[in-house]
């Protein structure tokens, strides 16, 4: 069984001193895990900033994500390599499809099939896939087999939170990676995310990042921060009551942030 760290660091948006600075000091604060993707335009500055730090490769956990104009069998190895030679390494830790998107002109057993390829290559440990619904998790299990996919990274927060997804790759053994779990700093103004907070003398960044690996999910917050990305490490630390936890599965509210057209599938 593969394992996926519990605990990450986001770095969507993040561009040019910005990300080199938050990986910096993520890097410092104790984060080994890093996520990224070909369409952030941010895999150099990350390798730059990796290489200027003083943790060893086999300390780090690097996931990338293949950008839906590299699906193609010839086109998917040769942009993965651009992008270890970017994040100035030899092989990334994990790998996703961005994005289903359906009707790009690759078949989608093509492009899970050219991913596999890529691991038996040695350019990437794990595969997985992203924003897949339970559907196109279905294929990509018929594809490559359930064992080859290491996680679903989906939006998921206490405003979204995926239960149908969640309890159909639950029972299939594939690990939930909850991206957005802050909802991009939304649900950290809900006076119930708040009162919890304050009875825990925590932060809402940590009551939300601690339900969730509560859950069992793994986390991939991102900051410009450095005192954001040190306090939300800590919610690792903090146990949340039975009650507490009901009171946020009570937020469902369908609340999605992202869903590109074309891109996107028909969610569950
Ligand atoms: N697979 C996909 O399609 C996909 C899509 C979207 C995102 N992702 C991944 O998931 C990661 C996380 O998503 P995200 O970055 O969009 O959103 P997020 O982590 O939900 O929220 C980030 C926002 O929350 C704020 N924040 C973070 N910690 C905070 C704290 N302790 N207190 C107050 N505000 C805080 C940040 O502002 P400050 O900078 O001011 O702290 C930033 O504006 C991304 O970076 C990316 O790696 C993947």
């Amino acid at each position: 069984m593969t394992k996926i760290p519990a605990f990450g660091l986001g770095t969507f948006r993040l561009q040019g001193q910005v990300v080199i600075d938050s990986v910096r000091n993520g890097l410092e604060l104790g984060y080994r895990a890093i996520d990224t993707a070909q369409i952030y335009g941010n895999e150099a500055e990350i390798g730059e900033a990796i290489a200027a730090s003083a943790v060893r490769r086999d300390e780090l956990f690097l996931t990338t994500k293949i950008w839906v104009d590299n699906y193609a069998p010839d086109k998917l190895v040769p942009s993965l390599e651009e992008s270890l030679r970017k994040l100035r390494t030899d092989y990334v830790d994990l790998t996703l499809i961005h994005w289903p998107a359906p009707g790009n002109g690759v078949p989608l057993e093509t492009f899970m099939t050219a991913l596999a390829g890529a691991k038996e290559k040695g350019l990437t440990r794990q595969i997985g896939v992203s924003n897949f619904n339970i559907a196109l998790t279905r294929q990509a299990i018929a594809a490559v087999g359930k064992d080859a996919i290491a996680t679903n990274q989906v939006e998921l927060s206490p405003y979204l939170q995926n239960r149908e997804l969640v309890a159909f790759l639950q029972r299939e053994g594939i690990h939930v990676t909850s991206y957005m779990t802050l909802a991009y700093g939304k649900v950290l103004g809900d006076p119930v995310i708040g009162a919890i907070a304050q009875r825990h003398q925590a932060t809402p960044a940590q009551v939300v990042l601690a339900w969730a690996l509560q859950l069992g999910y793994s986390v991939i917050p991102s900051s410009t921060k450095r005192e954001n990305l040190a306090s939300n490490l800590l919610a690792q630390t903090l146990r949340l009551s039975e009650d507490d936890m009901a009171q946020i599965a009570a937020l469902e509210r369908n609340g999605r942030e992202v869903s590109p057209d074309g891109l996107a599938p028909q969610w569950d």
